[in-house]
């Protein structure tokens, strides 16, 4: 699934074609790709998406299980910074993170791993 979204990604300006795929505690599976904008920053990285196609979809309840991130590049593809704050909106510290390292290899963090200390307000 997420090779399937990098192969819909609409990265004009990089060249770097990203997807993501989750899986919810549902079971459910949802993928999101990377949309550019000539703008650079505003720019929708594929988790972002991934996550909002799940709320869009599934509501505002869900709960990442796992998260797998490529790239049709066969390039390292940690998520960044902003995405970690995104993920941990929705991600409890055990779920599973999955994203090519430099390597070529799939590596596997729990997102505690990726992003202690994660800003919060709590949840209304
Ligand atoms: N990108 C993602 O989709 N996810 C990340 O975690 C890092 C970067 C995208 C954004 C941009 O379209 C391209 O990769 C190059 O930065």
């Amino acid at each position: 699934m997420a090779d399937n979204a990098a192969r819909n990604a609409y990265a004009p300006y990089s060249r770097f074609f990203v997807g993501a795929a989750l899986l919810l505690d549902s079971g459910n599976m949802v993928a999101g790709a990377n949309v550019e904008n000539a703008s650079y920053r505003l720019t929708t990285c594929a988790e972002q998406s991934a996550i909002a196609h799940a709320v869009c979809t599934y509501g505002p309840g869900i709960r990442i299980r796992a998260l797998l991130i490529t790239n049709l590049n066969g390039a390292a593809c940690e998520p960044c910074g902003a995405c970690r704050q995104t993920i941990a909106e929705f991600a409890p510290p055990e779920a599973l993170i999955l994203y090519p390292t430099a390597d070529g290899r799939l590596t596997q963090k729990t997102f505690a791993e990726l992003l202690p200390g994660a800003f919060t307000l709590g949840r209304p």
